[in-house]
């Protein structure tokens, strides 16, 4: 029997992120006895949501060493430790042999690559052909306006506090797509009409964070906290403020699915796209037929979409 998700109760914010990571499992498709892989794994939250969702095997990989162990702890806490692997290493030279998994998906990390190309370029080996790929990615949204100095100050801070070496948009994820061979089925901004505003998290945490500032001050003061400690963390708040602000302005999101699929080498993949899920992009080897999806669904994004932007403000 599959483990339930993992936490006791739910708040209505946990739970509403818990459908986030659902939905990006679903949207590739995910099922009980495949093989997939989240980049970015952080310490593993949505690995465990969507393992225990989809009964899929996940395999983490992240940078960062400490966040192996971190995951690595609250994967055997939650009983998933079979069904959730992690990794330490760079997802622009993933360690696994090409056409290893069934399905792919990064949560708010692919913004981290310099070359978002080179870490679509990645996925695509290592995807079986035939399977997807699903991303929330950290984009501009179509109200950014580089002639609006309010918006560039927000959402150059995201950059700067975020330590992003670029801030994409939809144009940027749907070149990078093309230029690996993968097909745009659809892609949307996921957090357009969303219950609760993805910046809120930002909002709630505000006061927390300002006591946990001055605590930081001051164990840096009596020298319990190396030097510096207090500026990081004053740039971490920053970076919050200006994310919460660039969220409410509506000009950078953090949820926009983007879908993808592995060309299937066979006939199969003349037909027309059957990836037309609300929320994806698809790779096919059928020529025209990709570029077709591409533009209609770019159309969708900034005709259809950004009309309910005004419900996530
Ligand atoms: C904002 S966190 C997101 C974590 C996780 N996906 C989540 O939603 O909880 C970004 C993650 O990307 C990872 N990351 C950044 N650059 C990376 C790289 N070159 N290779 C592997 N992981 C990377 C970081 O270590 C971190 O785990």
């Amino acid at each position: 029997m599959r483990p339930a998700l993992p936490g006791p109760v739910l708040t209505v914010p946990q739970a509403s992120i818990k459908r986030y990571e659902v939905n990006i499992s679903k949207a590739i498709e995910l099922k009980e006895g495949m093989k997939a892989l989240d980049l970015g794994c952080g310490v593993g939250g949505p690995m465990r949501t969507i393992a225990a969702a989809s009964g899929a095997h996940v395999t983490g990989i992240t940078i960062n060493e400490y966040q192996v162990k971190r995951a690595t702890e609250h994967n055997v806490a939650a009983g998933l430790a079979t069904r959730c692997t992690v990794v330490q290493g760079n997802f622009l030279a993933l360690p696994f042999a090409p056409a290893t998994f069934d399905g792919a998906y990064c949560i708010e990390a692919a913004c981290h690559a310099p070359k978002l190309v080179e870490l679509y370029a990645q996925v695509f080996k290592a995807l079986k052909p035939g399977a997807k790929f699903a991303s929330y990615e950290w984009l501009k949204t179509p109200i950014y306006d580089a002639n609006n100095p309010a918006h560039v100050r927000v959402v150059d801070g995201v950059a700067e506090g975020n330590a992003l070496p670029d801030v994409r948009d939809l144009a940027d994820v749907l070149a990078a797509a093309k230029a690996v061979g993968f097909t745009v089925v659809n892609c949307t901004d996921a957090a357009l009409g969303a219950e609760i505003p993805w910046h809120a998290a930002m909002k709630s945490a505000r006061m927390f964070s300002y006591i946990t500032h001055y605590t930081t001050a001051l164990l840096e003061l009596i020298g319990w906290a190396p030097a510096g400690t207090a500026a990081v963390h004053k740039m971490l708040i920053n970076a919050a403020l200006d994310l919460e602000e660039s969220g409410r302005l509506g000009v950078f999101t953090v949820r926009l699915l983007s879908h993808e699929c592995q060309p299937v080498p066979h006939p199969a993949s003349r037909s027309p796209c059957t990836c037309a899920s609300s929320r994806s992009l698809c790779r096919r080897r059928d020529g025209g037929t990709g570029v077709t999806h591409t533009v209609e669904h770019l159309l969708l994004f900034y005709g259809v979409s950004i009309r309910s932007a005004p419900s996530a403000l």
